[in-house]
């Protein structure tokens, strides 16, 4: 176990046990701390429960823990433990995170969880023949970095797109469709100007009686599986298809047409989900629609709240969909845990969801139902964001315009660099801005987009992190050319023990040991943004470090090669880090 923390968690939990055994379970909760290198929180609740004196409860739990490793161990305050390991602790298990030696796991300490899941994950999920929205892109950008980490933990991810390519717009994209003519039609889309076609569609559907009839009925067709109306279809899907993976290519996520489950693959198991839930007794008419009322739900009268199931002419809507899918990802995906990565403003609809499969008896304790929420992206005036014009935002162009921005800002930074280079960094800093502005909040909160502040060197930002990357490998270069050996490199080996004498050394070896534990964090809560907090930190103390202890310059040849190893360390576990989180750590900026 390379983990301080997991290697003082266990141990106290033991010690913590043994000292208290009629207390069922301890929880001694070990966080790193100014006074020491860590600090267990944990006694004083244990006291608590047992009513006994937490400092007396301390020094049994001190009496019976395992402290090899450990150099000083204090109880503290009302009750806690003060705990600092030796230098030949930390520094193994530093060396260990860098990898290249006898111990190497080649992960950076990120381990496999001790019972992987099949974790189904719901994301993007854009709607066809309709631009994708910012939102889509934030459900895309978390959807694809919790996909990263749970892969990165052992989990099978199965990725389901839960595209919108069904239901009653259908019927007036289909006949729009046969009023410009496939061709233009197809012209028309290819141009990735779906929103055009949406408000043409609606726009004839809205002015004309006859347009709106023939819509209702080619609703009726597709539902019916007529084949003709079924081509036309295909063919605003596949478009809208070709579209949404033209953004996804851009954007660097992993998803492809074989993750692409949209409503429509659920239209066979509709009825099933009405029959089963009236056989559960669920069903209740009201005002001609079918509905059921999941227990806990009121509206803000106070009368209990309705999920439609299946509205008045027979229709099934966004609900019944939901349902089924629900179904189909525990019983044929047989899903361990489910995300839904959605926006917030879908809460409740899920929830209700989750309560009717509940009551059905679909969800049960043996699948965990998690709903990923996030806030709504704001533009610099607080309002939901919108472009320029005041028209619904181009995805595409807001990428264009990322990558444009950082294209200019490295080459006033870098001039050096060649116009091939210059246009695959300012890729990998533009999407990465995007991408990490959107990761390192908290998701459930609003985000102001702000390219200036995305884009900025400094602070809590792509730039910032992939910069402190590049510096690394600046100075790794540097040292090659001036045939410096570099550990792991010509037959040089990475030392077994780093050593941290230095504070600044023992910094840095504190937060690289961190890693596999934030990933593990990171993976079970779904919030992405504890990862990034952790990266930054991490770069923050390479800072430091790069500034209080000289590494090619270094007192001696051992100091060298041991700063170069947590240099090392620093970058890969940056590079590892920011890879989990869909972005490119380019060589230089
Ligand atoms: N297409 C929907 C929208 O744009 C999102 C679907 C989310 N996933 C789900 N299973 N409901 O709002």
């Amino acid at each position: 176990m390379i983990d301080p923390v997991k290697v003082l968690t266990q141990r106290l939990t033991d010690a913590m046990t043994a000292a208290a055994p009629e207390a069922a379970g301890a929880d001694p909760v070990v966080r790193p701390s100014d006074r020491a290198d860590f600090q267990a929180n944990g006694i004083m609740g244990l006291a608590k429960r047992l009513g006994t004196n937490p400092r007396e409860l301390a020094q049994r739990v001190l009496d019976a823990v395992d402290l090899d490793g450990v150099a000083t161990a204090e109880i503290a305050g009302p009750g806690f433990l003060n705990l600092t390991l030796y230098d030949t602790f930390l520094g193994r298990s530093a060396a260990e995170v860098v990898g290249n030696g006898a111990q190497d796991t080649g992960n950076q300490g990120v381990t496999p969880a001790e019972s992987p899941q099949r974790v189904v994950i719901d994301y993007s999920a854009p709607n066809v023949a309709k631009e994708m929205h910012v939102g889509h892109l934030r459900s895309t950008v978390i959807g694809d970095a919790l996909v990263r980490i749970l892969e990165a933990r052992g989990d099978t991810v199965i990725r389901q797109n839960h595209v919108g390519d069904w239901g009653t717009p259908f019927g007036m994209l289909i006949e729009h469709l046969i009023d410009l003519g496939e061709e233009g039609a197809i012209a028309e889309l290819a141009l990735g100007d779906l929103n055009e076609f949406y408000r043409q569609a609606r726009v004839s559907f809205d002015g004309s009686e006859a347009f709106a009839d023939r819509a209702r009925a080619r609703v009726v067709a597709l539902q019916a599986g007529d084949s003709e109306t079924l081509r036309l279809w295909q063919i605003l899907v596949d478009l809208s298809a070709e579209y949404f993976q033209s953004v996804y290519d851009r954007l660097g996520v992993r998803l492809t047409v074989d993750d692409l489950a949209g409503e429509s693959i659920y239209n066979d198991l509709l009825a099933d989900v009405i029959t089963d839930l009236d056989a559960a007794g669920l069903l209740v008419t009201s005002d001609g629609a079918r509905c059921v009322f999941p227990d806990g739900f009121t509206n803000r009268e106070g009368e209990p709240l309705p999920l439609i199931v299946q509205k008045g002419e027979g229709g099934y809507g966004y609900a019944t969909t939901d349902l089924a899918a629900i179904r189909y990802r525990i019983e044929q995906l047989e899903a361990d845990r489910l995300l839904y990565v959605v926006g917030t403003t879908q809460t409740e609809h899920l929830a209700m969801v989750f309560a009717v499969a509940r009551a059905a008896g679909w969800l049960t304790d043996a699948t965990e139902a998690d709903h990923v929420g996030f806030g709504s992206v704001l533009g610099e005036d607080n309002k939901l964001m919108k472009s320029r014009s005041g028209a619904s935002l181009k995805l595409s162009d807001l990428l264009d315009e990322a990558v444009d921005r950082a294209a200019a800002i490295i080459e006033d930074k870098n001039p050096d660099l060649d116009d091939a280079e210059r246009a695959e960094v300012a890729r990998a800093v533009g999407i990465g801005a995007i991408k990490y502005a959107d990761l390192s909040s908290d998701r459930t909160r609003d985000y102001v987009f702000s390219f200036d502040r995305m884009l900025a060197f400094e602070g809590n930002t792509a730039p910032y992190l992939q910069y402190v990357v590049a510096r690394v490998r600046s100075i790794l270069r540097k040292a090659r050319t001036e045939g410096v050996p570099v550990p792991g490199e010509d037959g040089t080996a990475m030392p077994e023990v780093i050593e941290v004498a230095d504070h600044a050394e023992r910094a840095l070896a504190l937060a690289l040991v961190a890693f596999g534990r934030v990933v593990d964090d990171t993976a079970r809560s779904a919030q992405p943004h504890r990862l990034c907090t952790y990266l930054f930190e991490l770069a923050q103390a390479f800072t430091r470090f790069y500034e209080a202890a000289p590494i090619l310059k270094a007192p001696s040849d051992a100091q060298r090669r041991n700063r170069l190893s947590l240099a090392i360390g620093t970058e890969r576990v940056m590079e590892r880090g920011l890879g989990l989180l869909g972005i490119d750590a380019p060589q230089r900026m």
